[in-house]
């Protein structure tokens, strides 16, 4: 058996959720372009559709969005646990700790599309609950007129948001669903395949996106593009940056060596949110440098926009805090960890890999 550092290019399952090609730039949902979904579907009816594997009816929405609704209630006793935890503690690790508490029989194994619905519709209640706290501020309770997105930013800014807004946000989060065979989308598969119940495969997920190779860092783009500060400043600045051999933040990506499909969707709606502001203006033009440039000093290697450039914008352009940019992610990966955790559910064989021992043996023959 041959030793593969990271499970690089190793098939750990076989999945219908989700293709990635990085080739040729191309994200599939259950046989449908993601960016297409992104522009034109609302987030319940894209979880529903990852959920189900098929649209739902008008009838079937509305039913399915009550019931998201009716989840988006923080129990008491969550609210309590939230109150005890100490403001310092990151905003990932206060959702892990809460989502963990909803390890009740209701949550029991096997998994439901139920209970994923139920965990999904709760994750940004909790997010909202830990904000507000931390800015001294009282929850704003989830707004029942409102549908997942919308009632989200409502939630963390208090003010009913435009239609663009939401428009941008919920390409944003359908956008980020699904990844194939990620760190996180993995680890809740291994936990699952215990035979353990969802919400610990939930728990480990977030763990694993927390971490920074991970959950992704778009605040990173924000700083580089201030520091930038004038077009006048790209050129110069790009090339100090690659002659000293340093990586330009948003640009690049391990799978995809062609234009990330994310990339392009989030940049038509995050030109509709900035109206030419003349940041986003600086973040276009820094776009087109940045790849021209990245061709001269660093030819063949492929760098393009990922997808956290102009992820970047959108969260910015919705005046998101940085504290809450992976846990948004995460408010939307949600849906691909649950939907990975059934599948593994209906076909299940636990995860087993080998370890290659490099240690010492013993000495001597085994005595008994
Ligand atoms: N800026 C400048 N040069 C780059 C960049 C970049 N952003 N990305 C890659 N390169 C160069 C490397 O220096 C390397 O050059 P070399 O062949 O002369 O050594 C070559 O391109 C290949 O790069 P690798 O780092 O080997 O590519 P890898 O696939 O391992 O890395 C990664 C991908 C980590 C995303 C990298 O492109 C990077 O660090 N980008 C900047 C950080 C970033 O945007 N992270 C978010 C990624 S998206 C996400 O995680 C959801």
């Amino acid at each position: 058996m041959e030793y593969k550092k990271g499970l690089e290019g190793v098939i750990a399952a076989e999945t219908q959720i989700g293709l990635v090609d990085g080739t040729l730039g191309h994200l599939i949902y259950r046989g449908h372009w993601a960016k297409e979904l992104a522009l034109s579907y609302s987030f319940e009816e894209v979880a529903y559709f990852i959920w189900n594997g098929e649209f739902p009816t008008e009838g079937e929405l509305v039913t399915f969005k009550e019931q998201m609704t009716s989840y988006r209630e923080l129990p008491s006793y969550i609210k309590t646990i939230l109150d005890t935890l100490p403001n310092e503690m990151d905003v990932m690790s206060t959702m892990r700790t809460a989502i963990s508490a909803l390890g009740t029989p209701a949550f029991a194994w096997p998994p439901t599309i139920d209970q994923a619905m139920h965990v999904t519709a709760l994750l940004p209640s909790i997010i909202a609950y830990k904000y507000q706290k931390n800015q001294g501020a009282t929850f704003i309770e989830p707004n029942p007129q409102l549908d997942h997105v919308a009632n989200y930013i409502y939630m963390i800014k208090g003010q009913l948001p435009s239609e663009v807004e939401i428009k941008a946000l919920t390409a944003y989060l359908i956008l980020t669903i699904e990844h194939g065979m990620n760190a996180s989308t993995f680890a809740s598969r291994v936990v699952v395949s215990t035979e353990s119940e969802m919400i610990s495969g939930v728990c480990a997920a977030i763990g694993s996106m927390k971490g920074p190779l991970h959950g992704g860092a778009p605040s990173e783009v924000i700083e580089m593009i201030d520091e930038i500060g004038t077009i006048d400043n790209i050129e110069p600045w790009i090339r100090n940056k690659l002659e000293k051999g340093e990586k330009l933040m948003g640009f690049g990506h391990r799978v995809y060596k062609t234009r990330d499909p994310r990339s392009e969707a989030l940049k038509v709606v995050s030109k509709d949110l900035a109206q030419e502001s003349d940041w986003f203006n600086l973040i276009t033009q820094m776009e087109q440098t940045a790849i021209d440039l990245l061709e001269e000093y660093k030819p063949g290697r492929k760098l393009y926009t990922n997808v956290e450039f102009f992820a970047a914008a959108v969260l910015k352009g919705l005046d998101i805090p940085k504290e809450l940019f992976t846990p948004t992610f995460t408010s939307s990966r949600i849906i691909g960890w649950t939907a990975h955790i059934l599948e593994q559910s209906q076909d299940n064989r636990i995860f087993r890999p080998q370890s290659s021992y490099t240690g010492q043996m013993p000495e001597q023959a085994a005595k008994f």
